[in-house]
């Protein structure tokens, strides 16, 4: 059943996340860039890594996000002097100086790297823009980073680096063969940081594999604005369910599925959020690995069908959808073994996916249009 709020979000607005962060500190790497910290999974790793205990300096230069997501994040922290900003390009050669200028100042001693571009359509497009953008912006915040020794980097990679290569579940040393530019520049990037991990300048690095990202903060505050049509089935239900869009395609109902239609393993952005912090700390450890790579998912899979019925539940609306032919480049079923990152990290995924609903269904109704309208 959909709820109000989720009791495991340690979510009021009396503040109470800084509580449910007591057990969640993040041990030293307490001053953390944040690339694309403006965006969806980033405005929600960077509310978790403060309810941590963490200082944050957001890096974005709002290609695909909003300024107003960073007041949600100083809303939602209630920590706003913990909250830095630099709006830059991580594609400019000059960013690199201006970076290490501000992350000097800073303190940094460590960064999540979530800034790039991610439609898998548009890599297949533009692919010389997909790999100039990501691995230019990837080598300018290593620079940054080298130039005040900060050498600790988690990654946001995804689950698109295995392609359609393994059985589910998928575990870390499954093959790797994304089947389009947007997962090469992923899977190249994490070559990039093992190879930083293997030189002997002391960088740790951990590149954490993501599944299905979905739902949203409990405050209804941030969550996921996808500008155009939404290429992802759970904003797409979201603006069906909202009455924004008629009606669902549903693609591909003839996959050797339970129902036929494409399974993946959905997680929380709250979880996912929490994942990072758990990796910051593991980096911390003196006896974490110089490189891991790290599966974040549930551990289980839906159908989409499975999904659209949780969204109804949730919102109480119809979600009328037809079967449409299959979308290029899909896979019948993807899900991880997400094993590793409870004995690396400690951390597991906890929401259900009612939670996920409920909380994407309660961003969608409080911010209709996304950020762009208060
Ligand atoms: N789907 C529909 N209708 C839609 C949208 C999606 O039926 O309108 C289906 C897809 O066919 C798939 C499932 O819903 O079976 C999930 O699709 P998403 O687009 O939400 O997610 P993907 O698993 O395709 O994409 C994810 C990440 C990408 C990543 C990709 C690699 O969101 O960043 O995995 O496969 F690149």
């Amino acid at each position: 059943m959909a709820h109000a709020l989720n009791a495991n979000s340690g979510y009021s607005r009396s503040g109470s996340g800084r509580e449910a962060g007591k057990d969640r500190r993040v041990r030293m790497a307490s001053n953390v860039i944040i690339t694309g910290g403006a965006g969806y999974i980033g405005a929600h790793v960077c509310v978790e890594a403060l309810s941590a205990g963490a200082r944050v300096l957001i890096v974005d230069n709002f290609a695909n996000s909003s300024p107003k997501a960073i007041e949600r994040i100083r809303e939602i922290a209630g920590e706003s002097d913990k909250v830095e900003m630099l709006e830059a390009d991580l594609v400019d050669d000059a960013t690199a100086d201006i970076l290490a200028e501000r992350a000097g100042r800073f303190g940094a001693d460590a960064a999540v790297h979530l800034a790039g571009l991610k439609a898998v359509g548009e890599s297949v497009a533009e692919p010389a823009r997909y790999y100039e953008t990501n691995i230019r912006a990837t080598l300018t915040l290593i620079k940054a980073l080298d130039a005040v020794g900060a050498r600790r980097i988690v990654f946001s990679s995804s689950a698109t680096v295995y392609g359609e290569a393994n059985q589910s579940p998928v575990n870390e040393d499954g093959r790797t063969a994304p089947t389009n530019p947007y997962g090469r520049t992923k899977l190249f990037i994490e070559e990039i940081l093992r190879d930083l991990a293997a030189s002997a300048a002391g960088w740790k690095i951990c590149n954490l594999r993501y599944f299905n990202p979905v739902g949203a903060h409990a405050s209804g505050r941030i969550g996921e604005d996808p500008k155009g049509v939404p290429n992802n089935l759970f904003p797409f239900i979201a603006q069906v369910a909202v009455g924004r869009r008629d009606s669902l395609s549903v693609f591909g109902d003839d996959y050797p599925t339970p129902d036929g239609t494409g399974v993946r393993d959905y997680i929380h952005v709250v979880d996912l959020a929490r994942g990072h912090v758990a990796a910051l700390d593991y980096l911390a450890r003196d006896d974490a690995a110089a490189a891991t790579d790290v599966n974040l998912g549930a551990g289980r899979g839906y159908s989409v069908l499975e999904a659209v019925a949780a969204f109804r539940r949730a919102s109480n609306r119809a979600i009328p959808v037809s079967i449409a032919p299959r979308r290029a480049g899909d896979i019948a079923e993807i899900y991880a073994d997400a094993s590793r990152a409870t004995d690396l990290l400690g951390w597991r995924a906890e929401r259900t996916i009612d939670d996920m609903c409920a909380d994407h269904w309660r961003w969608q109704c409080e911010n209709p249009m996304g950020y762009a309208e208060e």
